[in-house]
């Protein structure tokens, strides 16, 4: 059943790129109205994102679905050569991307990067928050060093990228930032006492954010995913010293009976990017499979 709704979704966003291809081409468009007025409402022709955290798992999936839906890609991260190769792989599929070599937590670079992507592009549509790290430590377990690493790349950094984006969407008469959360923003989990603290922050941030600049056309909303089978999930395992298969398995215990995929969360991040969710904002969309419920 699942695999079938992601068929039916993976369906239409290549009936999307046809149409977009045949719209270039100046083709016949062979597609009735109702289903050109949906693809017009999901399609983000010529506009201009970044994706932080884009080298990996969710962040590299939303990449390229927001290429496919032909947005111009930044990629942010710190993982040089799978940032580089991740921008080669869009642009092999015919979408328009640079890598851009940027620590999240560095104010400094946040700021360089942000202004060469303006220049670069012109412009700035859609910020898609989403590096993240995760260490599996209690109180009492978690030295200070990783509170701040955690605290700094999951939540500050979300400050630090959109001080410098906010400027260029208002010049741009607004924007969609995307602020990726997780299930543990909303409810503890164990031993992720900083992950917990800073994803919880990420959630009410994301509110007072969408508060403040909503008079500026610029919307902020959060996507908080469950487990979705990316390095980082299949990393804890190793944090807590138990199998990977039947951590993932454990995982996968929820009314959906799977864990995520990355493209899942990708899917959400393009509804709050879209005109479909053009007065949304504020707002906490959970992808997990029904983990929460
Ligand atoms: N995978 C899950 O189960 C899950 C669940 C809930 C929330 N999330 C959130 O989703 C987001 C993406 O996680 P993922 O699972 O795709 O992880 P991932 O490890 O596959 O990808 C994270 C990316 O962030 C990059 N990154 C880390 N620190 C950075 C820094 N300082 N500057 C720039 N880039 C940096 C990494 O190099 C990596 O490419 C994170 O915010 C994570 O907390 C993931």
């Amino acid at each position: 059943m699942v695999e079938k709704q992601q068929d039916h979704i993976q369906q239409w966003v290549s009936e999307l790129v046809d149409y977009k291809k045949q719209k270039i081409l100046g083709g016949r468009n062979p597609m009735d109205t109702k289903k050109n007025r949906i693809l017009d409402l999901i399609s983000l022709d010529g506009q201009v994102a970044i994706v932080t955290g884009a080298a990996s798992g969710i962040g590299l999936a939303t990449a390229k679905l927001l290429a496919e839906m032909g947005v111009t890609i930044g990629l942010i991260d710190i993982n040089e050569s799978d940032g580089i190769d991740a921008t080669e792989q869009i642009k092999e599929s015919g979408g328009n991307a640079k890598f851009f070599l940027c620590d999240v937590t560095s104010d400094s670079e946040c700021k360089k990067t942000v202004e060469t992507i303006h220049k670069e592009f012109g412009k700035i549509d859609i910020l898609f928050n989403n590096a993240g790290v995760i260490r599996r430590k209690n109180v009492l377990d978690l030295e200070e060093k990783d509170w701040d690493l955690i605290v700094d790349v999951n939540l500050k950094a979300i400050y630090l990228l959109s001080r410098h984006v906010i400027p260029i969407m208002i010049k741009g008469k607004g924007g969609s930032i995307i602020n990726n959360g997780s299930g543990w923003g909303i409810k503890g989990g164990s031993n992720a006492v900083a992950y917990c603290a800073a994803k919880g922050g990420v959630v009410n941030m994301t509110r007072a954010m969408a508060i403040d600049h909503g008079k500026h056309g610029i919307r902020v909303n959060c996507v908080c995913p469950g487990d979705v089978d990316t390095p980082l999930l299949r990393g804890e395992a190793k944090q807590l010293g138990v199998d990977e298969e039947t951590f993932m398995k454990e995982a996968a215990e929820r009314p959906l009976n799977r864990v995520g995929d990355p493209q899942d969360i990708a899917y959400a991040v393009l509804y709050l990017a879209s005109n479909l969710s053009s007065w949304v904002t504020g707002t906490t969309i959970i992808v997990d499979g029904g983990g929460l419920a």
